[in-house]
């Protein structure tokens, strides 16, 4: 299945450096497994979209709205809750172009801002988030395998007051 092993892969080359195999197997043996994924997809609240480069794929979206956001459940939000791009096609833009799908589809259903959380530890992907104009608004606890870790929650206002 293409997602699952776009999200396997990248998943695999953004955490493993930091965190230990157990873990790491942890994680991708109860969050992306197929099952788990078919599951995702099948939830009308959430969508995912992949973005091309070279005729591969290589990079993916998915966005949660309502009940399938993980925090917060704001029917006038909408959540990323992953943008990974394969190492290979990082730093083309690819990344910028899914974040900007996410704003368009957020302004689309009139929703006043989008939101995400991503681990503090996560340098460059907070960094990518503040250069797109997000900011830091909270944080919250998030478990890799039996890691409680921190995510830096933050969040791009659509319609921001004058
Ligand atoms: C974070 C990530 C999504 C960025 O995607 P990308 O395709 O590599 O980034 P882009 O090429 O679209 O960069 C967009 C802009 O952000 C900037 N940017 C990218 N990485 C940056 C960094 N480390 N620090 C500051 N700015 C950065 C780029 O300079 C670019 O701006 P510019 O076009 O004005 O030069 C990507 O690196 C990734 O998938 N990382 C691993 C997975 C991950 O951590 N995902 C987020 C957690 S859910």
């Amino acid at each position: 299945m293409e997602l699952q092993k776009i999200a396997r892969e990248t998943f695999f080359d953004t955490f493993s450096a930091e965190n230990t195999k157990e873990n790491m197997e942890k994680y991708l043996a109860e969050r992306l497994s197929v099952d788990a994924l078919v599951t995702e997809l099948n939830n009308a609240d959430s969508e995912f979209y992949f973005a091309e480069a070279d005729n591969k794929v290589a990079g993916y979206l998915k966005i949660n709205v309502g009940d399938a956001q993980t925090e917060l459940q704001d029917d006038n939000a909408v959540e990323i809750e992953r943008i990974y791009v394969l190492k290979a096609f990082q730093g083309k833009r690819v990344g910028q172009s899914l974040c900007q799908k996410a704003i368009d589809i957020a302004r689309q259903r009139d929703a006043g801002y989008v939101w995400l959380g991503v681990w503090e530890e996560n340098h460059k992907a907070v960094a990518f988030y503040k250069k797109n104009g997000f900011v830091e608004f909270g944080k919250h606890s998030f478990k890799l395998g039996d890691d409680e870790q921190m995510d830096v929650m933050m969040k791009l206002e659509l319609n921001p007051p004058a």
